[in-house]
């Protein structure tokens, strides 16, 4: 819309009823986006190291984005006042960037939401910081195999409950949990859209995917128990019992025959390098 002193404010697409089915301009739109928000996060790689502020690391994922011609989802979202959100070890979602300094040895999931031509591109990664130990690594790896396990359950006529089963029943097989509190969700045009795409379930329950649907899938996975307590903040999600988590998340659309993913990095920086203990 625009007002009377013709500054144009972007009018906020409701949450739609049901979920919507999404053409091939939209995927193209959802391309662009996912691979900006990739190049966001490999563009960060090389400044995750031991005593950089989260602070420090938000600025610059705020610089990139606007300096790419799009707009950082998160600034303004729901009172939210950060680009991305840093959510270092026991922190499971929705860590807010500011003094704290990441430490050696610290593992530290990055999650950013670029939005181009309207299209919302929205991606995190797990990084880690200097050397990390072997349990935090064991932790990150089975937590990227678990969303891959996720997508290679979308296809037509699948559903969301076999997409949450696949990640779930993985995740449990390692002797770890799957957080039950935060949830993938329809994106596009709109950043939280219909539907939510839980990451555990029962094969064959809830929506079925049709081609056109566009979602992210974005599991959190803990060491210890899957229970999360919210900090005084409002945002920071921790394990309850103070046990590492871990996440990752992608954009995806759903094709003819499975799942397309808008995130993946032109450099294959997804899984970035993670330096062992001596
Ligand atoms: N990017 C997060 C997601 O995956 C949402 C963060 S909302 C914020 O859905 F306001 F905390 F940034
Ligand atoms: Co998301
Ligand atoms: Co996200």
């Amino acid at each position: 819309m625009t007002t009377s002193t013709g500054v144009i404010i972007r009018a906020q697409p409701k949450r739609s009823q049901g979920i919507k089915i999404h053409g091939a301009e939209a995927f193209e739109g959802m391309r662009r986006a996912g691979r900006l928000a990739a190049e966001c996060l490999d563009m960060l790689v090389p400044h995750v190291v031991p005593g950089v502020s989260t602070d420090y690391l938000d600025t610059l994922a705020r610089e990139f984005t606007l300096d790419h011609r799009a707009l950082p989802a998160c600034l303004f979202y729901k009172g939210y006042s950060k680009t991305v959100c840093i959510s270092p070890n026991h922190v499971v979602c929705h860590g807010i960037p500011g003094d704290r300094t990441l430490r050696e040895g610290d593992i530290a999931n990055i999650d950013v939401t670029v939005i181009v031509d309207g299209w919302h591109g929205d991606h995190s990664r797990m990084y880690g910081v200097g050397a990390v130990s072997p349990r935090a690594r064991r932790l990150v790896d089975i937590t990227y195999q678990s969303i891959e396990r996720g997508i290679a359950a979308v296809k037509p006529g699948a559903t969301v409950g076999d997409v949450g089963y696949a990640i779930q029943s993985y995740v449990e097989s390692m002797r770890c949990s799957v957080v039950r509190d935060f949830c993938g969700h329809g994106l596009g045009e709109i950043f939280h859209d219909a539907p939510n795409i839980l990451h555990f379930g029962r094969p064959g329950e809830g929506e079925t995917l049709r081609e056109g649907m566009l979602f992210t899938i974005e599991p959190m996975v803990n060491l210890g128990r899957p229970q999360v307590k919210l900090l005084n903040d409002g945002w920071t999600a921790v394990t309850r019992d103070k046990s590492l988590s871990a996440q990752c998340e992608h954009s995806v659309g759903v094709t003819a025959t499975g799942a397309e993913v808008f995130t993946l990095s032109p450099t294959g920086l997804f899984k970035p390098p993670i330096q062992d203990e001596a």
